[in-house]
């Protein structure tokens, strides 16, 4: 990765680490880029449902419909995952070392989309859709959003390779279930998802060496 190397240091202090997180995120998105960077609607600020009853409504849907979420829910779900939720520029989920090791992508039908919190902007990352290699069951290739939780082991110099995965799918973890409840407070379906190949998908997404998949988290409305 360009990001790591320009450091040349083992150590990557936070400020360090967050500051270069959307050059990394630009560096990783090296595949043919067909459209422009879309500005979501701000994300509303009140409604939804009450906690407790987003709670009792919480469960895991394996049956999608092919609808296509509005752009304003998509714009509420995206915040609702790891959004910026303070002038601190810190976010909906808590994160590790507030090192912000994740990055939310968007597949669907007209390509993959990194999720920009600050701009809280779709970037384009890739033209393709991509929906039926982000994992292992039928309904992954019509419902019409796949989360795609990237961890970013370059921002995480301190740890070992092999301890990278676990603080990382914590964080992945902490965004899944904001999704959770969103989609229960909206009336959305979603399941959080860890029957990917990951190596495989992180290959087609052009990831960088350090990057990985964690998780996948289908977003969409239920069949049923
Ligand atoms: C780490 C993790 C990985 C999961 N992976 C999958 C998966 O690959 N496919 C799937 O259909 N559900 C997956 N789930 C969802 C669980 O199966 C589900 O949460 C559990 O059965 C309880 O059901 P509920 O969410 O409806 O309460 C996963 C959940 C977690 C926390």
């Amino acid at each position: 990765m360009k990001r790591a190397s320009m450091m040349g240091v083992t150590k990557v202090t936070r400020r360090e680490a967050n500051a270069g997180i959307l050059a990394s995120a630009i560096v990783a998105a090296a595949p043919a880029l067909a459209a422009e960077t879309i500005v979501l609607p701000p994300p509303r600020s009140t409604g939804g449902k009450p906690l407790i009853e987003a709670l009792k409504l919480r469960r895991s849907t394996r049956e999608y419909s092919d609808r296509a979420l509005p752009s304003q829910v998509l714009s509420d779900l995206l915040w609702a995952a790891f959004g910026v939720n303070r002038p601190s520029g810190d976010r909906t989920a808590p994160y590790w070392r507030h090192i912000m090791v994740i990055d939310v992508y968007a597949a669907m039908a007209d390509g993959v989309w990194f999720y920009d919190p600050k701009r809280h902007a779709l970037v384009p990352h890739s033209r393709d859709d991509i929906r039926v290699q982000t994992g292992q069951q039928d309904f992954v290739g019509t419902a019409p959003l796949n989360l795609i939780y990237v961890a970013h082991g370059e921002r995480m110099q301190d740890v070992p390779p092999e301890e990278r995965r676990l603080y990382a799918s914590v964080d992945a973890g902490f965004i899944g279930q904001n999704v959770y409840l969103f989609c229960a407070s909206e009336g959305l379906a979603t399941v959080f998802r860890g029957a990917v190949d990951t190596a495989k998908l992180g290959q087609t997404m052009q990831l960088g060496k350090d990057q990985f998949v964690t998780f996948a988290q289908t977003v969409g409305y239920s069949r049923s």
